[in-house]
């Protein structure tokens, strides 16, 4: 089976400034080690809530890793980010409740709305929007989170009134 690559290196955003010191303390932890990338690129997830590029060019200077292989592993698993999440996340379910109840069509109005897609967070850096498998919540589906929020049995209508009335 061929995996085909989602995202070239060249295209991953390099403009958002962070400080690299913060990342320097991390990787000093792992020089000479060869296991561990996982569980480095955690704690450097931790540290700026997300892996940017800066961080992981260090990485490659500084440990016996290509940048490819390093974005193979944080493309790889869905734990790990690559741009800096939004003030709130927008947590759509996916499961199989809230799928037989239309959920896509709600996650389509809010996509549209917020002109972001999955794991995607908006320009002015106030909502990240992630599908997740389940909220235990299905006797609400659809259902969506906002922040700390449930909302459900939700409809393409009401989702975005849930949502400009968050923004209020
Ligand atoms: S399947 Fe959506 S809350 Fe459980």
């Amino acid at each position: 089976m061929r995996i085909k690559r989602l995202i070239k290196i060249e295209e991953i955003p390099l403009n958002y400034a962070i400080d690299i010191a913060l990342v320097k303390a991390i990787v000093a932890k792992y020089k000479g080690k060869k296991e561990g990338l996982i569980a480095l690129l955690q704690e450097v997830q931790t540290v700026y809530t997300y892996l940017p590029k800066p961080a992981l060019q260090f990485i490659e200077a500084e440990l016996n890793y290509t940048l490819g292989e390093l974005y193979a592993v944080a493309t790889f698993y869905a734990q790990f980010k690559l741009s800096p999440s939004g003030k709130y996340s927008i947590k759509i379910c996916k499961g199989t409740a809230c799928h037989v109840q239309n959920v896509n069509a709600v996650m389509d109005e809010i996509s549209a709305y917020l002109k972001v897609g999955d794991g995607e967070t908006t320009p002015d850096g106030k909502y990240t929007l992630e599908s997740v498998s389940c909220l235990g919540c299905c006797s609400l589906a659809p259902a969506m989170m906002i922040g700390e929020e449930t909302f459900g049995k939700l409809n393409r209508e009401t989702a975005i009134n849930h949502i400009k009335n968050f923004e209020q």
